[in-house]
């Protein structure tokens, strides 16, 4: 179904939209982006669409949760792209504050998940996590919804955002969909626009050493140590690469694990292919 969403471009305005939504029985669902939609996107929208009576997609490009401003003025500005889209999946509402809207002039409060947030991309991008759980706070807070679907491909920001909901009693359900994936197996994300053709090659690396992962604990491998070696391996062996962090954790805590025995596990990976920054998971029982 398309139709043309209604653009809403500041809190006060999306609350009163959400708030008269909610009085008339609607459930609302959103989901959270950045622009810049790929067929990842779609799928959550998709989904929302499909559990929601209306379907609110929020596009802000979060300042907050840069740690490079290059990074942020390179980030991938497809607006005119990204509405058509939205209006393909039937979306009600694009909520796309602005800059000052979200963080007006004074603004000094933050929203911080502790321990979660200190291993992993948290590691090597110090305020990541804290400049995604306020925003993200900030948008449920507009648009008010019931459910709010995330994607798996950022496995730590999913289980920050389910910890962040819960401790605060948010009263939303968190929903975490399946990673998209290209026909050769590269996840989707808006910075796959930024691989050479060369690099989109290397880049194969991280699904290979996700399922080398896999394959070995199909195989009986319990033990981390030798999965993690021989995703590594795979990962090195592609000339232009360069590892930031292999790891396996529990899928819920994120906490690592020596071994898979009486664990849900997940191995987690972020890897340089040239100048850009690639980040994946894949659950391994
Ligand atoms: O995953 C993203 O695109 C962003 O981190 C999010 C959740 C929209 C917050 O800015």
């Amino acid at each position: 179904m398309s139709q043309t969403p209604l653009v809403i471009t500041n809190p006060q305005d999306m609350r009163q939209y959400s708030a008269a939504a909610r009085a008339a029985g609607q459930r609302v669902g959103l989901v959270p982006t950045m622009g810049a939609l790929h067929q990842g996107h779609l799928s959550l929208l998709e989904y929302t669409a499909q559990h929601s009576g209306r379907l609110v997609v929020s596009i802000f490009v979060n300042p907050l949760q840069f740690n490079q401003q290059s990074d942020l003025d390179n980030y991938p500005r497809t607006w005119e792209r990204d509405l058509e889209l939205c209006a393909g999946q039937g979306t009600h509402v694009v909520y796309a504050p602005g800059v000052g809207d979200m963080y007006p002039q004074g603004f000094q409060t933050t929203v911080s998940v502790a321990q979660m947030t200190q291993g992993l991309c948290g590691a090597y991008r110090p305020g990541h996590f804290d400049g995604v759980t306020t925003v993200v706070l900030k948008l449920f807070n507009a648009v008010m919804p019931h459910l709010a679907a995330f994607g798996d491909k950022d496995y730590q920001q999913l289980q920050v955002i389910k910890r962040m909901a819960a401790d605060l009693d948010l009263g939303l359900e968190v929903v975490g969909r399946p990673t998209v994936r290209e026909s050769d197996g590269l996840a989707m994300s808006s910075r796959n626009v930024r691989l050479s053709p060369a690099e989109r090659q290397q880049a194969l690396c991280l699904w290979r050493g996700l399922n080398r992962a896999r394959s070995l604990t199909r195989a009986g491998e319990t033990q981390t140590p030798a999965l993690l070696e021989a995703a590594r391996a795979e990962i090195a062996a592609t000339p232009g690469t360069k590892i930031e962090y292999v790891e396996i954790v529990d899928s819920t805590t994120l906490e690592p694990l020596a071994s898979l025995d009486g664990h849900r596990a997940r191995m987690v990976m972020a890897v340089w292919v040239g100048g850009t920054r690639l980040i994946d998971n894949m659950a391994l029982n």
